[in-house]
């Protein structure tokens, strides 16, 4: 069924204007949603990027609810210990890491032992057992993609070591070099240096059927792993030491993603194509897809607010992100929900290089509803958004 709403008649600030003035706000309306809709406590990426956006409502609203929520999640993972439950020690995948940053979040706000086991553990896990290319580009996944770096691995394992690095060894030279040499490796396989878009992945030994001959890149610019990447910037950036070489050139990573991202938003939506790279926006089978959409949102106004987008363009930013979320709200956010709550919809299931990554490969995966790949980074996005509209005064 499909409701229909009477605001999109209105322009979208006068929208988010009309949505910020009525009683729910769309960040506690739809992570509420969630929990009422119910979220198995794992240790999966999905689930710690979810609570993700659970810290960032917590943030927002001082609100001990979702504090309480968090601390459930995460004690339900961990034996009392403090060391992790099912932990598989031959597994080795950095969507195994993500959940590093949740636990790392509520040990700055109680720093209890067990926590800190736990981070002692999926850092040593990360810097010490995972395995490298001969680069130092952490694997994505051993021994499944052997050499490969996915745009998506940035996120699910920097902004957790950049601050554990930043709150236990924040003098350590080389640990900050570490994480500069994961993204320094990705740029220089995966950017395009014309359109400034990224490739998906690459492969070291340009073994897979996919690696481009010389860059070892994967063939197309999947919305989803390039929204990891810009999560993975604006999140390294709140603890990466301003005195290092690295951090000017994360800036710079950033700046020359975000400008790229404002010329690929699509005209007529606002928001972006699943598959990025000519010639295939527009074409049949492709489609705007919403998880990518809700994470450049959330990415480009963070790196308004806190200052890590700099140039010309950036006041242009604040409009990218205001008709990204005027689509949001619009198409992607549906009021079918049981007992007033809301579904997420248009999110991919999934993106992976296990075959060849070619246009028909990402376009035929299912769309599924209340993804959490899809539906965190929204409310990230509508964090982000709420704070813009309060700044802006309108
Ligand atoms: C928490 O909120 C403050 C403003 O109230 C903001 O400056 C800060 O970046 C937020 N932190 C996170 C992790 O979102
Ligand atoms: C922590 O507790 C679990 C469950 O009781 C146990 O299996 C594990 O060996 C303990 N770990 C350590 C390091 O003591
Ligand atoms: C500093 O970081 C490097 C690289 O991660 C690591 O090998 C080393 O043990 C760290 N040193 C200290 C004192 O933490
Ligand atoms: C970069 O993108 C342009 C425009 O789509 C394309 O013509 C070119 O081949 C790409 N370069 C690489 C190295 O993939
Ligand atoms: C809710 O509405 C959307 C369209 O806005 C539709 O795609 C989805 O299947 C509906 N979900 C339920 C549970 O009815
Ligand atoms: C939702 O509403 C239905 C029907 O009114 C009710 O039976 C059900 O218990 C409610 N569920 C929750 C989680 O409140």
């Amino acid at each position: 069924m499909r409701l229909i709403n009477p605001l999109i008649l209105l322009t979208p600030l006068a929208l988010l204007h009309h949505v910020s003035a009525a009683a729910q706000l769309y960040s506690t309306w739809m992570a509420d949603s969630m929990i009422a809709h119910g979220v198995t406590a794992t240790r999966w990426y999905d689930v710690a990027t979810f609570h993700r956006s659970i810290e960032m409502v917590y943030n927002a609203t001082s609100s001990p609810t979702y504090l309480k929520y968090l601390i459930s999640q995460i004690d339900a993972i961990l034996h009392t210990n403090g060391s992790i439950k099912d932990w598989d020690l031959t597994d080795h995948q950095l969507d195994n890491i993500r959940v590093g940053a949740v636990i790392l979040n509520l040990y700055t706000l109680n720093p209890l032992p067990k926590y800190k086991t736990a981070l002692d553990f999926l850092h040593d896990q990360l810097v010490n057992k995972q395995k490298r290319t001969p680069s130092g580009g952490y694997w994505h996944k051993d021994p499944k993609y052997p050499n490969q770096m996915w745009l998506d691995g940035l996120y699910m394992a920097e902004p957790f070591s950049a601050a554990y690095t930043s709150l236990f060894e924040a003098k350590n030279t080389s640990a900050w070099d570490n994480i500069i040499l994961q993204f320094d490796l990705v740029e220089k396989h995966c950017r395009n240096q014309t359109t400034g878009m990224l490739y998906h992945g690459y492969d070291e030994s340009l073994k897979a059927v996919w690696a481009d001959p010389k860059t070892g890149a994967s063939p197309r610019v999947w919305d989803r792993a390039q929204g990891w990447y810009l999560m993975a910037l604006v999140d390294v950036l709140d603890w990466f030491p301003t005195g290092h070489p690295g951090y000017a050139k994360l800036r710079g990573y950033l700046d020359t993603l975000a400008k790229a991202l404002k010329t690929a938003q699509d005209v007529k939506s606002g928001g972006w194509w699943l598959v990025m790279d000519a010639p295939y926006p527009g074409m049949e089978g492709n489609y705007i897809e919403s998880s990518g959409t809700a994470m450049y949102t959330y990415g480009l106004l963070k790196g308004v607010r806190k200052g890590y987008l700099s140039g010309d363009v950036v006041e242009g930013y604040g409009k990218v992100a205001e008709r990204a979320y005027g689509l949001m709200t619009e198409r992607f956010v549906a009021r079918n929900g049981t007992n007033g709550t809301l579904n997420w919809e248009g999110t991919v299931r999934v993106g992976s290089l296990d075959g060849n990554g070619d246009f028909k490969y990402y376009t035929t995966v299912p769309i599924v509803e209340n993804s959490l790949l899809g539906l965190s980074p929204f409310v990230m996005a509508s964090v982000e958004m709420e704070a813009y509209i309060k700044a802006k005064g309108v």
